[in-house]
């Protein structure tokens, strides 16, 4: 069969990998993929906001399973374009989308769902959001409703803060439209933990659990990424706390949306902060969590041709997912400036040394080819380096000794990908 995968990053890498051990796969496209990509699959530079292009791509090359990687796509309604033309397709449609691309829209569901999530109010006039922020005080978080590349949450410690995101947002509009309505939320402390599914709108399947690191400096310092490394599983997420938040959040979602006259297809995300030993939702995405997904897929044992078809045929109650029992760390490593304005065309070596190692797993981010064939940078975090381990600990050393024989100029990337996760199990005493 012939695949095509939208994206460009270390989760579409992943998919890409996982895609090529199946023995369904006669062939992959990405696009527009990325130098690592490149050595499983045949990157194309199609226009990838261009869905008619893509769709003459895909009945040319007689592409049999399209899988879409980031939520611009999907939000902008890849899915029913293909869908009406009769193409499959893993993703939720335009309407499904919604659940990430608009946070007013996700709340408003989980209200009406009783699904466990921080109070809030919408607003779409400033000075009625200024009020409510003096009503309330601090500590409290401002999120812009729509896509903001991950950059529309302010979480605000003084209310002048709080006031200042809000002035940002709905005066300067620095997101533009996505700043049309702004939410006012409680904030909650507590633990954050990545929880994603496979859906066909009637089963979920859940993944294994994972944790991110955020900020771009050791102890979590400094301003937020799009993520320095991931680990799997995330231990706060416990075998008891996971069946609740499939009880709590995962059916209700789905059943919601249901009743809404939505199916919902493909992959539902719930970033999940966890608080005495209780789940509340941030948010929910409608795709896989990068870097997340590089620790996840690497675990997974099952077929992802037959995942992906079970999708699209909304036969996923006959897959039974198997995942390998080691724990998975990954470490990204980043170009220089990041996450400022960054470094490109750095030449990156030391590549085919971790190519021979057991258990290591390379997933390119940002990376591309020069016209003289080197992988070079293109991106402010270029590559993901995970390892699979005995246990966290011994996962965590796997992956550094991997990233210690890569090089290339500028580079940076935490020291301490998995930490909280290694303390956390001392703490309990729970044998590592
Ligand atoms: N209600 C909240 N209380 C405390 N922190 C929050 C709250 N909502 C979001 N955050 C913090 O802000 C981050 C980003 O918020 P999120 O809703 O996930 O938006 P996005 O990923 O689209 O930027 C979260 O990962 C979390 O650290
Ligand atoms: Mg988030």
């Amino acid at each position: 069969m012939k695949f095509l995968v939208i994206g460009g990053g270390g989760r579409e890498h992943a998919i890409v990998w996982k895609l090529s051990q199946s023995r369904h796969t006669d062939k992959i496209f990405c696009c527009p993929g990325n130098a690592g990509i490149s050595e499983l699959a045949e990157c194309i530079s199609v226009n990838d906001n261009n869905f008619d292009a893509l769709l003459d791509f895909v009945r040319y090359e007689g592409i049999d399973l399209t899988i879409v990687g980031p939520e611009a796509p999907l939000s902008k309604g890849i899915v029913d374009v293909f869908e009406k033309n009769g193409r499959k397709i893993v993703g939720p449609n335009m309407k499904a989308a919604q659940l990430e691309g608009s946070k007013l829209f996700a709340k408003d569901l989980m209200k009406r769902c009783g699904i466990p999530t921080a109070e809030y109010k919408a607003f779409t006039s400033y000075l009625h959001a200024e009020d409510y922020v003096r009503m309330k005080g601090a500590p409290i978080v401002i999120k812009a409703d729509g896509l903001a590349a991950g950059k529309g949450v302010i979480v605000a410690e003084t209310v002048e803060e709080a006031i200042a995101g809000l002035r940002l947002i709905m005066k300067g509009r620095a997101f533009g439209d996505a700043g049309n309505k702004v939410l006012v939320e409680e904030c909650i402390r507590g633990e954050e933990a990545s929880f994603m599914a496979f859906t066909d709108g009637k089963t979920i399947l859940p993944m294994v659990s994972a944790q991110d690191h955020k900020r771009i400096f050791d102890g979590d310092k400094g301003p937020n990424t799009g993520g320095m490394g991931a680990y799997s599983p995330a231990p706060v997420l416990t075998p008891e706390l996971e069946a609740i938040v499939m009880d709590k959040v995962m059916r209700p979602a789905i059943k919601g949306l249901q009743s809404d006259g939505i199916k919902y297809k493909g992959i539902l995300y719930a970033g999940l902060m966890i608080k005495e030993n209780k789940p509340s939702v941030l948010e929910f995405n409608c795709r896989l969590g990068d870097p997340e997904t590089q620790p996840v897929l690497a675990r997974l044992k099952t077929d992802m041709v037959d995942i992906a078809l079970a999708i699209a045929d909304e036969k996923l109650s006959n897959i039974n997912l198997e995942w390998r029992p080691e724990p998975s760390v990954c470490v990204v490593m980043a170009s220089k400036g990041y996450p400022g304005a960054y470094e490109k065309g750095q030449v990156i070596e030391g590549l085919n040394d971790v190519k021979k190692m057991d258990n290591i797993f390379v997933f390119h981010s940002g990376t591309s080819l020069s016209r003289d064939n080197k992988v070079v940078t293109s991106g402010g975090r270029a590559l993901g380096v995970t390892a699979l381990g005995r246990d966290i600990r011994d996962a965590k050393n796997k992956a550094y000794n991997a990233v210690e024989k890569i090089h290339f100029k500028g580079m940076h990337y935490r020291k301490d990908i998995a930490d909280r996760a290694i303390n956390r199990f001392k703490m309990h005493d729970t044998p590592l």
